[in-house]
């Protein structure tokens, strides 16, 4: 990887923190996933215990990974922070759950990514709080185990159909978070360009929820490049004109589809006609990764109505293919 690109993910991660929300009262939206946290905290708080373990799953971006933070500030614990792809070994994660103290709060990002051999480590850890290590190998392999302080796991996934079901079944509470409604992702704006110190009129702020594909990353990521061009072209708000331009530049349309996304509607047209047609054909006519394409665009193609899951593959719908016209003929 080239050092401009770690310095552009550095940046990219620093203004994610910069917007981050930092408790439930800057937490917009989900209102029934905060009520049930809130009562799961009072609860373990009243009976001086941890919480139960929590998994949180929705689509990219919509605040899986903030809720998890605030969880843990809430309970007060430590926040120990990994993910699915960096435990690579059962002795990876032997280690993680060994240094856990009292009331800490482990937190496993991607966790449909972890294999199915260190996910069985994870069982009595959760259940009842031993870890069972094997020593030596055959018949005269030995189980020894250890007894693990009280903790709590918070996870998150883009995947929950990844997850096994015994996996699932050991959490105490799970969370699916939805795509935010419009208002929502308006206040989200809001917030966000008083952090970023940007001007912003009310017409632009519904302009980019539109667009946002409901979701307060990818409303944020737009807010942010707006703030950039305001900031070349010497403006000092944000306007209608000022977006019309951006979308422009970042080939975002009316329905917040960006290029890619174009690309698989005219992918389904012209080569499947319609479809339907299977994720590894698609990922290898885009040049993207199977898992990209199920985690990033295909949920929201799903939401809008443009493309359908069908038993024998993706398959346009009847707007989905219009759209696709529509499109072939602007590029014509
Ligand atoms: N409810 C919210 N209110 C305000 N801002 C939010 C909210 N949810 C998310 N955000 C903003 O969106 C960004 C992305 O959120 P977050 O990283 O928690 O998403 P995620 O679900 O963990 O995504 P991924 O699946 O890609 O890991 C955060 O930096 C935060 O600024
Ligand atoms: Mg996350």
């Amino acid at each position: 990887m080239s050092e401009n690109n770690i310095q552009g993910q550095k940046e990219e991660r620093n203004w994610e923190n910069l917007l981050r929300p930092g408790g439930f009262d800057e937490y917009i939206g989900q209102d029934l996933v905060k009520r049930s946290l809130g009562i799961i905290l009072e609860a373990a708080n009243k009976r001086k215990e941890s919480i139960d373990h929590i998994l949180f799953y929705g689509q990219a971006g919509l605040g899986k990974t903030t809720l998890a933070h605030i969880v843990a500030k809430e309970t007060g614990g430590n926040l120990k922070i990994t993910s699915g792809p960096a435990i690579e070994k059962t002795g990876d994660l032997a280690a993680i759950l060994t240094n856990l103290e009292k009331g800490d709060i482990l937190f496993i990002d991607e966790i449909h990514r972890l294999n199915r051999m260190i996910e069985e480590i994870l069982y009595p850890a959760m259940e009842n709080r031993s870890l069972n290590i094997v020593l030596g190998k055959g018949p005269s392999a030995r189980t020894l185990s250890i007894e693990l302080p009280p903790f709590s796991l918070i996870a998150a996934t883009t995947r929950i159909d990844m997850l096994s079901g015994p996996l699932r079944s050991r959490f105490g509470g799970t969370f699916r978070l939805d795509y935010y409604s419009l208002s929502d992702i308006a206040e989200i704006i809001k917030r966000s360009a008083k952090i970023l110190n940007v001007n912003i009129d009310s017409d632009a702020i519904k302009t980019i929820a539109e667009v946002s594909r409901f979701t307060p990353r990818t409303a944020n990521r737009i807010l942010k490049r707006a703030r950039d061009l305001v900031q070349v072209k010497n403006e000092d708000t944000i306007n209608k004109n000022c977006l019309k331009e951006l979308f422009e530049v970042l080939e975002i349309d009316n329905l917040g589809l960006e290029y890619q996304d174009r690309r698989i509607l005219s992918i389904l047209k012209d080569q499947f006609g319609g479809g339907p047609a299977g994720i590894g054909a698609i990922s290898s006519s885009l040049g993207e990764e199977k898992s990209v394409i199920e985690s990033v665009y295909e949920p929201y193609l799903i939401k809008i109505g443009l493309i359908k899951r069908t038993p024998s593959g993706r398959a346009l719908t009847d707007k989905g293919l219009e759209y696709a016209e529509k499109c072939s003929k602007n590029k014509k």
